[in-house]
């Protein structure tokens, strides 16, 4: 079988990039070929330099105005798109020439606390100040909308009455860390 390969896509600390990195070292049929970022003071560039993978930094204009990171990916075979805390909308062109093959986690029970300007620590603020009982995670395709894919895999847990954000986002992150690396193996077995 040819071997298979990831570029991820986050904007800041890239913890689950790291996780994904980890599970897939030492992998022969799959690689994180490559990982990229439109903050250049992302914490996941030196996490990314630790596992020798190569980073792709873009801006704005690059990115909605011109072709060049869809036409990189596409130079490179990459078979598989991971969205690990990235924050801006995937323009309609890059979703378009990767159908069913991006991944997103979102920190939240989709589509419950999903959409714009419903990112990160936003998330579990909401999710507090709802008064939720549980919350978790939605892994799921991407599509031209925020949060809007298929899922793929949903995880739960409690939310107390006593819970901060903070706490909340403790519990979603080991969720995310224990799950993600995983369904994102799963997602590309099934890819054929
Ligand atoms: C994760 O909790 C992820 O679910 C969330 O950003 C965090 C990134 O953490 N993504 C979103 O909110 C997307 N809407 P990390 O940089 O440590 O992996």
């Amino acid at each position: 079988m040819p071997k298979r390969s990831i570029a991820i896509f986050a904007s800041g600390s890239g913890s689950n990039a790291e996780k994904i990195a980890e599970y897939f070292a030492g992998r022969t049929d799959i690689e994180i070929a490559l990982i990229l970022s439109n903050n250049p003071k992302a914490g996941v560039i030196e996490r990314a330099r630790r596992f020798h993978i190569p980073v792709l930094l873009f801006d704005r204009t690059g990115f909605y105005q011109t072709d060049q990171v869809t036409s990189l990916l596409q130079k490179q075979g990459i078979d598989l798109i991971v969205l690990a805390g990235f924050m801006w909308l995937l323009p309609a062109s890059l979703v378009q020439a990767f159908p069913n093959r991006i991944v997103n986690i979102h920190p939240a029970l989709l589509p419950k606390f999903g959409g714009k300007g419903m990112y990160g620590h936003f998330v579990h603020e909401a999710v507090v100040a709802a008064g939720e009982a549980e919350s978790g995670i939605t892994i799921h395709f991407v599509n031209e909308q925020y949060d809007e894919g298929q899922v793929i895999f949903q995880a739960n847990c409690p939310v107390e009455p006593t819970d901060s954000p903070d706490e909340v986002a403790r519990k979603v992150q080991v969720l995310e860390h224990r799950h993600y690396p995983r369904v994102v193996d799963e997602v590309l077995q099934r890819l054929g």
